[in-house]
């Protein structure tokens, strides 16, 4: 159940597939974001299903609950193993997603829900989108908005995971991105965990780019990251 999941930040499928090459052994699971899926369509995911791969299709959802609840209908044919959408959409929005996702013999991918995206700091909160509530108290909020619509979890910082499950129950996922290796780059992240770190939090899945698509041995920092979070 726990796993380690790469994000493909990649602008098209041929880099995508360059980097996927250099799997000869493992076959890990795989995020793919807005960039490579705008830019290559749902054929990016049927390849890299064919080739054995789990994907967690990162698209964010947040509209109508009518479209939402098709919109994710097409993703679940498309053989998904977690999607997400943003939890800003009410519960109603993630109850007609999950419908909408859930195939005729019951079977249906996870989905997770983004509460308050890492890009918005508390000031914004209050100041642009007029939530008067602390950053804390709005995101462990949405948190359980998602898990009373029967969402399977939610994205969140691995500092946050303990959190979260003490809100929403502790088979309530934690999908955490913001992870480094203790000797590697921070970058644009601002609070990061390395893999054992988020392990010891509770993380379920870490959600790991750069560290690994920049490594200059992507395979070896796989394996790394795989050996700190699962062992
Ligand atoms: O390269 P890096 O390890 O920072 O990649 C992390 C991935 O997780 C990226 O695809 C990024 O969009 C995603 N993500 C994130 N923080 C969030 C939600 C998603 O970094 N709060």
């Amino acid at each position: 159940m726990r796993d380690v999941i790469i994000a493909c930040d990649f602008p098209s499928w041929e880099k995508t597939k360059r980097f996927m090459n250099l799997f000869t052994e493992e076959k890990p699971f795989l995020k793919i974001g807005m960039e490579l899926f705008y830019a290559e369509g749902p054929q990016v995911v049927r390849e890299m299903k064919a080739r054995g791969h789990k994907i967690f299709l990162d698209l964010k959802l947040h509209d109508i609950p009518n479209t939402v609840k098709k919109g994710m209908r097409s993703l679940s044919n498309l053989d998904i193993d977690m999607c997400n959408l943003h939890a800003a959409g009410s519960i109603e929005m993630m109850r007609a997603a999950l419908e909408g996702l859930t195939k005729p013999d019951g079977s249906r991918p996870l989905l997770i829900a983004v509460t308050q995206l890492t890009s918005i700091d508390e000031e914004r909160l209050h100041s642009e989108l007029l939530i008067e509530k602390s950053m804390d108290e709005t995101v462990m909020h949405y948190a359980r908005n998602a898990a009373v619509a029967g969402l399977d979890g939610v994205v969140c910082s691995p500092l946050e995971a303990a959190k979260v499950k003490q809100a929403c129950g502790s088979g309530f996922l934690t999908i955490t991105p913001g992870v480094r290796f203790e000797d590697g780059d921070v970058g644009d992240q601002k609070r990061v965990t390395t893999p054992a770190k988020a392990r010891e939090l509770g993380s379920d899945y870490i959600v790991i780019g750069r560290p690994i698509t920049d490594s200059a041995d992507p395979v070896a920092a796989y394996r790394r990251a795989v050996k700190d979070f699962l062992d």
